[in-house]
């Protein structure tokens, strides 16, 4: 049984705010389409390489918002999300057969909205009817910073006070081992080699990635599909720059794949643009709900569970429904194998190994320049960075690489236990060391200790052998107002989930 456990720091909990970092995580647990297929970089013809696509089925080479949200169907959870998601798929390229597959995906896609306000402000935009935009860039080869990345409260200095350094800080290569610590979200920009996934990431590799959420409040798009857009300061978190002043949801993608299907097999990963080095990693949005629904959802769904359960404006959908929701082909490739064994990668990208910039499509960028096939640069020597345990909660003051998430003990997850016993209503577990605390959260939703507050929701994926669970750490803050006397903020009203969907764990 695989079990992933993300802890979400919630930092500092705020009188007189509303929308004090809450969040949902949409699931997007099957997919809708896996084929060359990208009308932000391609509109009207086939794209250069192949992508997981999901949500819904309006989607196409030329799609439109209005195509979306005419879709018949979404694979993500939430009926009324027609927006379209999605990356380059991940291929493995074995050495001895000169062959390329296609690398499994492991529970679709998780598609968070991280309800961020700008500091100050209590309230966020929604995405606007038809905005779109894409995070990362599909020709980029290389990585000029230290690392690991420096400690974020010292990103206000150049390099890192730029977008260039916050692009590419956007991007997480998360070596997955659920038996230890878990390393910390966006820590690691760059695909790890192949005997270093061999070696250390038995259960994949999670693929992370940040989008802007500073917007410029007038323009849903760019030729780019960049610049109406900007991250702020710390990436996911921190100030918008002046000319970004609206702040949107935060959008994060989480996809995992089966890296360690090729444990022992001589080849290489690469990402389905060409790209070995995973610098070049990128993600596709186009927005697809109503905008005032999604308004709504933004200023109301602040439940800190981030279950779309507990949004009640949310219409939540069978697997049989979004299972089913299948984007239409064009003829063209229709029959293409996107799957493999194959010779080449669906469109034949040229690899690029770097450090220069590549030459693929991109969208405003030269596209005529792309050429199929063949290879460009040497192989790089791969940049190696070892493992780093993500926050522990037990250091919830130590430096959480890259951002808010950070991931809890996993040793002792007590699944085989703990796992089948009905979450109480009233549990009061002591934490007495993290430990302790992880493995009892299966059983019991909430631990509370002297210091800062957990909570937990778990689910199941599509594959009954996937389990997730997500913690919240919530600290207590001491507020010291002017001139008036101190004030402790109480922790926000604890909610229990005896919620569980689809048994079996
Ligand atoms: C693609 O082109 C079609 C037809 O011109 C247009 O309706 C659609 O909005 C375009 N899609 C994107 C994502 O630009
Ligand atoms: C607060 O943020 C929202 C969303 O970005 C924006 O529309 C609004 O103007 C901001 N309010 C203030 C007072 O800055
Ligand atoms: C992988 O490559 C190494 C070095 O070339 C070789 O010794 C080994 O036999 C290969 N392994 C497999 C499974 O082909
Ligand atoms: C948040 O969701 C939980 C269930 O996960 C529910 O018990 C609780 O009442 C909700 N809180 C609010 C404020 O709606
Ligand atoms: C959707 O596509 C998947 C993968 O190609 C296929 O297995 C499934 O049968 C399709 N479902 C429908 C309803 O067409
Ligand atoms: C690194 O990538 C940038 C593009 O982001 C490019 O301009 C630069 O030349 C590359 N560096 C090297 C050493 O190739």
């Amino acid at each position: 049984m695989r079990f992933s456990r993300i802890v979400v720091s919630l930092g500092a909990v705020l009188s007189g705010s509303t929308l004090v970092d809450a969040f949902w995580r949409m699931p997007c647990r099957s997919r809708s389409g896996l084929a060359r297929i990208d009308p932000l970089v391609s509109n009207g013809t086939i794209s250069e390489h192949a992508h997981a696509i999901h949500g819904s089925d309006g989607f196409s080479t030329s799609a439109s918002y209005e195509s979306l949200l005419a879709g018949s169907c979404t694979s993500c959870e939430v009926a009324q999300d027609k927006s379209a998601y999605w990356t380059p798929a991940m291929y493995f390229l074995n050495s001895e057969t000169n062959e390329y597959k296609l690398v499994e995906q492991v529970g679709g896609m998780l598609a968070y909205y991280l309800l961020y306000p700008n500091s100050g402000n209590t309230s966020l935009s929604a995405f606007p009817a038809g905005f779109e935009m894409i995070a990362g860039d599909t020709n980029q080869r290389n990585f000029t910073y230290p690392v690991p990345d420096i400690q974020k409260s010292l990103w206000n200095v150049a390099p890192y006070n730029t977008q260039a350094f916050l692009r590419q800080a956007a991007l997480g290569f998360n070596c997955l081992n659920y038996a230890i610590t878990p390393e910390g979200s966006l820590y690691r920009h760059f695909l790890p080699d192949k005997a270093y996934l061999d070696a250390h990431c038995t259960d994949g590799l999670r693929l992370e990635l940040m989008f802007p959420s500073c917007w410029n409040g007038v323009d849903r798009t760019s030729t780019d599909k960049k610049s109406h857009v900007a991250y702020p300061s710390q990436v996911m978190t921190g100030d918008c720059p002046s000319d970004f002043p609206e702040r949107l949801p935060s959008l994060f993608y989480e996809t995992i794949w089966d890296t360690y299907a090729f444990n022992g097999i001589n080849g290489t990963f690469m990402m389905g643009n060409g790209d070995p080095s995973g610098f070049g990693y990128h993600g596709d949005f186009m927005m697809g709900w109503e905008e005032d629904f999604l308004q709504q959802a933004v200023d109301t769904c602040t439940n800190l569970s981030g279950q779309i359960e507990d949004c009640a404006l949310f219409t939540i959908q069978d697997s049989s429904v979004y299972g089913n929701c299948n984007v239409t082909l064009p003829s063209a490739i229709a029959k293409e194998n996107v799957v493999g064994a194959v010779s080449t990668m669906p469109g034949n990208p040229v690899i690029a190994y770097g450090p220069g910039y590549a030459s693929g499509a991109a969208a405003g960028g030269n596209s005529a320049t792309a050429t199929a096939g063949g290879v460009a640069g040497t192989t790089q020597s791969a940049m190696t960075l070892s493992y780093s345990a993500g926050i522990s909660l037990a250091s919830s003051e130590s430096y959480v690489p890259g951002g808010i998430f950070a991931v809890s003990t996993g040793a002792s997850f007590a699944l085989s236990t703990a796992a089948t016993s009905t979450p109480t209503s009233s549990p009061s577990v002591a934490a007495t060391s993290p430990t302790t605390a992880a493995a009892a959260f299966v059983a019991a939703s909430i631990v509370e200790s002297a210091g800062p507050s957990y909570f937990s929701t778990a689910y199941q994926t599509l594959d009954p052998n996937t389990v997730e669970e997500i913690l919240w750490l919530e600290e207590v803050i001491t507020v010291t107002e002017a001139s008036t006397a101190t004030v402790t903020v109480p922790a926000r009203k604890r909610h229990l989930h005896g919620h569980r969907r689809g048994g079996n764990f």
